[in-house]
């Protein structure tokens, strides 16, 4: 409680901003004054927290009509004083010194709670404040959709919503000019835009780092659709999708940041298939598309819900925790059991099988083989329904 008797709640938003970062900051103000607190947002992530210190009041007036508003109000880095210290054990190691800022700022502003929106490298950075004695709690970000604590993270269906909106363009014109398309979508460590825009999209050849695949088999796949009268193919490829030979296509490294910037793979993938081929090929990167604009309606519930349960958590004291959503319900974990545990697109797991049954290639196998075979699964009964019903 401050000096004048008032609760006040801190919120800040960090790493790579996406869309719904403002639903969740409008769920904690407006759940947060419902319950009588004062909220302040800090700006640029963490940063906003130490010297200078910056931050602004927020209340209804203000983050009035942000709901639909992508990217975040509070602005947001994934560089700066907090970012890239990794210590032992891939924790980062925040100095003391620093610590210490930002336990003075909260103490002057009296804050009850912070709740730290942001994906697995800034809730590193939220769990170093929870053992210095910091009240945070956590709420997960990432388009990539790749925390295993939480079966959605907000700004992923508004990412595969922009992806498969490409697809569908890039559908005509590719059957318009019986070209090859490649579309490159985001996906660090996992593929599950890549997989669920390329469902959702129709894609033909779907490329993620769970699977390993050859140029042979994304090539085969081709000239089996050209031999059933289908002259276009759309390649769906993640960016962290690794190259047969090995390793990412990587688009920049650079000493400060703390992660290198994928990208360029889509025009490798291309190249190749033309080489190949001789066929006209084109590519497309997506980029950074997928992290603007509105959130979907999906995005702006989850982000929503987020934020009031975010609020919750500290309401309670439970501080250190995370905000997660196994459907239907909305709970809460540790953020140290949360951190550090990626969760990839199951090779084995349903949604592939079922791409597969549809005669999506992941590239892993000649096209013509069994989905199932292929993917080292016994043929069983329930293989035989799945048959019959990709048969109707
Ligand atoms: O982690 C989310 C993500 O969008 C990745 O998919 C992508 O590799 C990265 O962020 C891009 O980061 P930046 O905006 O710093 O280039």
């Amino acid at each position: 409680m401050s000096q004048h008797g008032t609760h006040r709640i801190g919120i800040l938003t960090c790493g790579g901003d996406c869309p719904g970062l403002n639903a969740v900051i409008r769920g904690v103000v407006k759940s947060a004054t419902q319950l009588g607190f004062d909220c302040v947002g800090f700006l640029r992530g963490y940063e906003g927290l130490v010297d200078p210190v910056n931050y602004v009041p927020l209340n209804s007036k203000n983050t009035r009509g942000i709901l639909t508003q992508g990217g975040t109000i509070l602005g947001s880095t994934n560089k700066g004083r907090f970012a890239g210290k990794i210590g032992v054990d891939n924790k980062l190691a925040i100095e003391t010194e620093l610590l210490e800022s930002v336990r003075t700022t909260v103490d002057q502003l009296a804050l009850t709670g912070l709740v730290c929106i942001g994906g697995d490298g800034s809730l590193t950075v939220a769990q170093q404040f929870h053992e210095f004695g910091i009240p945070v709690v956590g709420v997960p970000k990432t388009i990539d959709n790749d925390l295993s604590a939480t079966a959605y993270t907000f700004g992923f269906n508004s990412a595969v919503a922009c992806a498969t909106d490409a697809l569908d363009r890039l559908h005509t014109t590719a059957a318009s000019h019986g070209r090859v398309m490649v579309l490159e979508v985001m996906g660090r460590h996992a593929g599950w835009i890549a997989l669920h825009a390329g469902i959702a999209g129709g894609g033909d050849v779907i490329l993620i780092p769970e699977i390993p695949w050859t140029f042979e088999n994304i090539c085969q796949k081709i000239l089996e659709r050209d031999r059933t009268g289908r002259s276009f193919t759309l390649v769906v490829v993640a960016e962290g999708a690794e190259l047969p030979e090995g390793g990412c296509v990587v688009h920049e490294r650079r000493e400060e940041m703390r992660q290198v910037r994928l990208g360029g793979i889509g025009h490798v993938v291309a190249q190749e298939i033309e080489n190949r081929l001789q066929r006209e090929t084109r590519c497309v990167v997506l980029g950074h598309l997928q992290r603007g604009g509105p959130p979907t309606t999906f995005d702006r519930v989850l982000a929503t819900q987020f934020g009031a349960h975010a609020v919750r958590l500290i309401v309670e004291g439970k501080f250190g925790h995370m905000i997660r959503y196994q459907p239907p319900e909305f709970s809460s974990v540790p953020i140290s059991e949360a951190i550090h545990q990626l969760s990839a697109v199951d090779p084995r797991g349903s949604t592939v099988l079922a791409a597969k049954a549809l005669g999506i290639s992941f590239g892993d196998c000649p096209a013509k083989e069994s989905p199932f075979a292929a993917a080292g699964i016994p043929y069983s009964d329930s293989d035989a329904e799945m048959q019959e019903v990709v048969a109707v």
